[in-house]
């Protein structure tokens, strides 16, 4: 595990912090194939890896229009989400991500935990552009995300992505 980031860490500590994570993630997931596995990985260690962050998950496209919840740390989170609904919706359904610095200010974001302040909602997708899922980071402070971690974010995500290019998708 990679030991936690202070939220207020200076921008080049931020990156190199980022770094070490990015190549503990590399280092556990090679040759590893099985999806589960590989969420389960990137969520373990991405929780544990940032202080502000208190809920780390996955939503996985389960049809062309519904998220059932995946590997997720914190608290409990809503089991399914329409894409039409929620932040996590929106970048399924858009295939964009998703920032949101001020939860009250996105119209139907949905409260899993009444703490959440702000949210970073990146799509995981196939290099055909279809959806296998998406990746959640809340936090319960406002604005708690920096663009050094919406770059990494998206990062890992393509190239989740791209390793798991080949699971069928609906
Ligand atoms: N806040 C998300 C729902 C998921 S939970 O917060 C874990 C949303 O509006 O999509």
């Amino acid at each position: 595990m990679t030991p936690a980031l202070s939220p207020d860490a200076p921008e080049p500590v931020r990156r190199a912090h980022w770094a070490d994570v990015r190549a503990s993630i590399e280092a556990l997931l090679e040759g590893e194939d099985d999806w589960v596995a590989a969420m389960a990985t990137v969520v373990a260690e991405l929780h544990h890896a940032f202080e502000a962050w208190h809920w780390t998950g996955f939503y996985r496209a389960v049809s062309d229009d519904l998220l059932v919840i995946g590997p997720y740390q914190g608290g409990h989170g809503c089991l399914r989400i329409p894409f039409d609904r929620g932040v996590c919706g929106a970048a399924a359904r858009t295939g964009r991500t998703q920032d949101v610095p001020d939860v009250d200010r996105f119209p139907d974001h949905i409260a899993c935990a009444a703490s959440t302040r702000s949210e970073l909602v990146v799509p995981v997708l196939r290099p055909d552009g279809r959806v296998l899922a998406v990746l959640d980071v809340d936090s319960d402070q406002e604005a708690a995300f920096h663009p050094i971690d919406r770059e990494q974010l998206e990062s890992l995500c393509a190239l989740l992505g791209h390793r798991f290019r080949a699971l069928a998708t609906p």
